[in-house]
């Protein structure tokens, strides 16, 4: 690996730039009017695809943002790596909040990057990321180190519920075997406490409207006497959950699984910090289930978060009114075996149930996901712990995220393919959120360590 490291070293500027053009282009694939930014953005990631040394690139229509596709198959009796990942962003909004804009890139120290981090949307969720496996491809192959076929699928909708990929996996499933499925698209413990992600929570996400009288009242004459829509919704979400934290819906803990004391004992290993957890977030204590830690909380118990509640007069000043509609969005995050179907149902008839007579609720599921584990005793974890080792100099831990990449358990069960969760970027790099960044060390560290992964893949297919 000798030639790729050494040709990484010299092309350090380059790759940076390179990535710094494609933080430019604003590809918010939730707004349509970003749709044309969104295509141009499928081309320049093939482009560099194919720049990187693919034999074969293309831009698959789907029915809504392209998938590009690109490969090299070196030869056909080496192992394949499937490379996924996503170059649509989420909104930048609120975009007041940003201490430069979203879509120009600019590199600034922070107490947890001395290095640089380079500030814009996608930086680090996920173009930052993806990219890092374009340049180690491109290094790998230039250098003649290349031991594994690679092929490439980035979408274009992840941030949106991913809703054209499982049709395109579905009819493509010849052209996408491969051995192993290597995204970069979560974090790390810290840049120098190593980990990979063992698992990923699904999702059911719904909106609520709970509707009173036909139309605004005057608080002054209707009020006391009719179910003020905004006042129920706010009750019924409180009672989503008891005074342990613990969620209300009947049957919502059915399928969870609990962990074992040992599996528990391993868990709390890593290192947690609450006082340094706290003051990132500026808060003054933390919140949450009865129980169980906040390293738990967060990836082995499932949540109910309302993400947006609204209704009647924000506007300036006083209006006395009683609204006639309230509305919210609510999303559950989702652990092995729930199933974000059958949660979503329990949640509908649930909070039908528990609306009084004076109003009427509709809820509307939005897309959802399921959870997914990957094991640690599989070869494509042996060869991506042994990379970590490699560059960091020390094992990697284990950590299950919080997040969701529904794709996963997708990818499972329609590829039959395990997916190896390579992420670089840490829980305070603000993703989905203003002044998202991704570290100039993280940057680089992954591509420096993608390539040891192919090198031990190889070698252990061997
Ligand atoms: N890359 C994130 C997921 C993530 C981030 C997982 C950090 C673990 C650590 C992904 O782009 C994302 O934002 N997923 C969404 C779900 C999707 C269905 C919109 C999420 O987790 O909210
Ligand atoms: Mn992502
Ligand atoms: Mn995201």
């Amino acid at each position: 690996m000798q030639k790729t490291r050494e040709y990484i070293s010299s092309n350090k500027e380059r790759f940076l730039n390179e990535l710094i053009d494609l933080l430019k282009i604003p590809s918010i694939s939730a707004d349509p009017e970003y749709a044309d930014a969104v295509h141009q953005t499928a081309d320049e990631v093939a482009n560099n695809i194919k720049r990187a040394g693919a034999d074969l690139v293309e831009v698959s229509e789907t029915d809504g943002y392209p998938i590009v596709y690109g490969e090299k198959i070196v030869d056909p009796s080496w192992p394949t790596v499937l490379v996924y990942g996503h170059y649509d962003v989420q909104p930048a909004d609120p975009i007041d909040l940003w201490d430069s804009p979203a879509f120009e890139p600019v590199i600034k120290k922070t107490e947890l990057h001395p290095e640089g981090a380079i500030f814009a949307r996608g930086a680090c969720d996920d173009k930052g990321q993806m990219f890092m496996h374009v340049k180690a491809f491109e290094a790998m192959a230039a250098s003649g180190e290349l031991k594994c076929n690679v092929k490439f699928m980035i979408e274009g909708e992840e941030e949106v519920g991913s809703s054209n990929l499982a049709t395109y996996v579905k009819e493509n499933k010849e052209k996408l075997k491969a051995d192993i499925i290597l995204v970069s698209d979560t974090g790390m413990l810290a840049n120098d406490v190593p980990s990979i992600t063992t698992g990923l929570r699904g999702l059911s996400y719904v909106e609520v409207e709970v509707t009173g009288p036909n139309r605004d009242l005057h608080s002054g004459l209707y009020g006391g006497c009719v179910a003020n829509p905004i006042n129920i919704l706010a009750k019924m979400i409180a009672s989503l959950h008891d005074e342990n934290n613990h969620i209300t819906i009947p049957g919502f803990y059915d399928k969870v699984v609990e962990l074992s004391d040992e599996e528990r004992a391993e868990m709390a290993k890593a290192p947690f910090s609450k006082e340094a957890y706290c003051k990132s977030i500026n808060i003054k204590d933390i919140y949450g289930e009865s129980g169980y830690t906040t390293m738990e909380r967060g990836s082995i118990r499932p949540t109910l978060d309302v993400n947006g509640i609204w209704g009647g007069y924000t506007g300036e000043g006083a209006k006395t009114v009683i609204p006639s509609k309230a509305y919210a969005k609510i999303s559950m995050r989702l652990v092995p075996d729930q199933d974000p179907n059958e949660i979503t149902k329990l949640f509908m008839d649930h909070f039908m149930a528990i609306a009084p007579d004076g109003v009427t609720v509709k809820v509307t599921p939005h897309h959802g996901g399921e959870p997914a584990v990957t094991p640690i005793d599989s070869v494509g974890y042996e060869a991506a712990s042994k990379a970590y080792e490699k560059t960091f100099g020390k094992r990697p831990i284990p950590v299950r995220s919080g997040g969701s990449i529904p794709i996963v358990a997708m990818f499972e069960k329609e590829l039959g393919l395990k997916t190896i969760l390579m992420g670089f970027g840490l829980d305070s790099d603000a993703i989905h959120s203003p002044n998202e960044h991704y570290g100039l060390f993280n940057y680089y560290r992954g591509i420096e360590t993608i390539p040891y992964f192919y090198h031990y893949f190889y070698e252990m297919n061997q």
